[in-house]
């Protein structure tokens, strides 16, 4: 079936082994390169997350963790498509069986308002965020990058490390988790997919030691890359907003960029500050930024890395429009490739 000759109430269903089958990591990355650059253009409508708070965020967490149901609402005018992200986030979940993170997209045309698609969020997800940690380093880590440091050895760890063998010519990874399980099977399926060695780390500081970029994406619930073990010269990309990072990152390091101050402000000093990520009431401002992805370092207005031993940082806790714009994708390759499954809504 292709996008037209459906009836309204069709919509396509694709699923997490779909997502991972169809989205390589170049296409997302290039999707969501094309994606900071149409919000710098102003080309996105989008909201901050809805944040719909279970429990009380400030007190101490329940049995299974702070609840959060989100929603990640937006519209891309380039692709014609709007779309939702609805999340639910529970830290503790995998004690009871569950996972701690799921999401579903729902796709729509906006020419006609008819829903489109169905898609795994949760896949969508990992691979945009890898992506926007390789933007990040596209502009901050020094462009002769070849080792990646990468501490938590989850589904982030991995679309990091693939987004990042996109731009940089790697050869080397080492790796840490505190789960030793979860850093064999990383090092043996990392290994075998980029056909670099890499290496177990027995501790956060010796596996920083001697790497370019250093990717922190643990479900830590406190810092667990402090800022002096950081080399001159190393870039981070850190997706938990300074929760598993030292805080000290962002002030003593020559630059510390955000994906977008639009989405990023919110957990920095606005709303967010406390609930979501790492950060408490003044810890950090806007003043300690040196600047965001959409609105400066891609248009240029400010210059990325300019010395080979600066220490850079990126932090991005994920906008709507990445979501949107990746599902979509997704979307049209399972068109193309005559995959997911069609179902009748309405
Ligand atoms: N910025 C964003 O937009 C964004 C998007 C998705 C996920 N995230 C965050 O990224 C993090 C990783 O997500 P994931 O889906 O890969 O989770 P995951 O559960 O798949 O993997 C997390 C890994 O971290 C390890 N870990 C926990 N504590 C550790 C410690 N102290 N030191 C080293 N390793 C440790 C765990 O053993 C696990 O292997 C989460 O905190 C999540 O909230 C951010």
């Amino acid at each position: 079936m292709t996008d037209r000759d459906r009836a309204p109430g069709e919509i396509l269903v694709v699923s997490r082994q779909e997502v991972e089958e169809l989205l390589t990591p170049a296409e997302c990355l290039n999707r969501v390169l094309d994606t900071f650059r149409w919000v710098g253009a102003g080309e996105v409508e989008q909201t901050n997350p809805v944040n719909l708070y279970v429990h009380d965020r400030l007190g101490p967490e329940p049995e299974f963790g702070h609840g959060v149901v989100q929603a990640f609402p937006a519209m891309i005018r380039p692709l014609e498509r709007a779309a939702v992200k609805w999340l639910g986030s529970y830290r503790q979940n995998p004690r009871r069986g569950l996972p701690a993170i799921s999401a579903l997209d729902l796709v729509t045309d906006i020419e006609t308002g008819m829903p489109l698609a169905l898609v795994d969020g949760t896949s969508v997800t990992n691979m945009r965020t890898g992506g926007h940690a390789a933007v990040g380093a596209k502009y901050l880590a020094r462009p002769d990058s070849g080792s990646v440091a990468v501490i938590g050895c989850g589904n982030e760890g991995r679309t990091h490390v693939r987004a990042l063998n996109e731009l940089f010519s790697l050869s080397t990874v080492v790796a840490f988790d505190t789960q030793q399980g979860a850093a064999e099977r990383f090092a043996a399926e990392i290994g075998d997919l980029l056909g670099v060695p890499v290496a177990i780390a027995d501790s956060v500081e010796s596996a920083v030691a001697d790497v370019d970029i250093v990717c922190v994406v643990t479900t830590a619930p406190q810092p667990v890359l402090m800022e002096e073990w950081v080399q001159p010269g190393t870039h981070v990309c850190a997706a938990t907003g300074f929760r598993d990072v030292d805080k000290a990152c962002a002030t003593r390091f020559e630059k510390w960029a955000v994906g977008w101050y639009g989405r990023d402000l919110e957990w920095i000093e606005g709303p967010e500050v406390g609930r979501l990520g790492g950060l408490q009431p003044g810890d950090l401002s806007a003043a300690d930024i040196y600047a965001d992805i959409a609105t400066e370092l891609m248009p240029g207005t400010k210059p990325g890395r300019e010395a080979a031993d600066e220490r850079t940082i990126m932090t991005h806790m994920g906008m709507p429009a990445l979501d949107a714009a990746v599902a979509a994708l997704v979307y049209d390759l399972a068109l193309a490739a005559n995959a997911g499954t069609w179902i009748t809504v309405f």
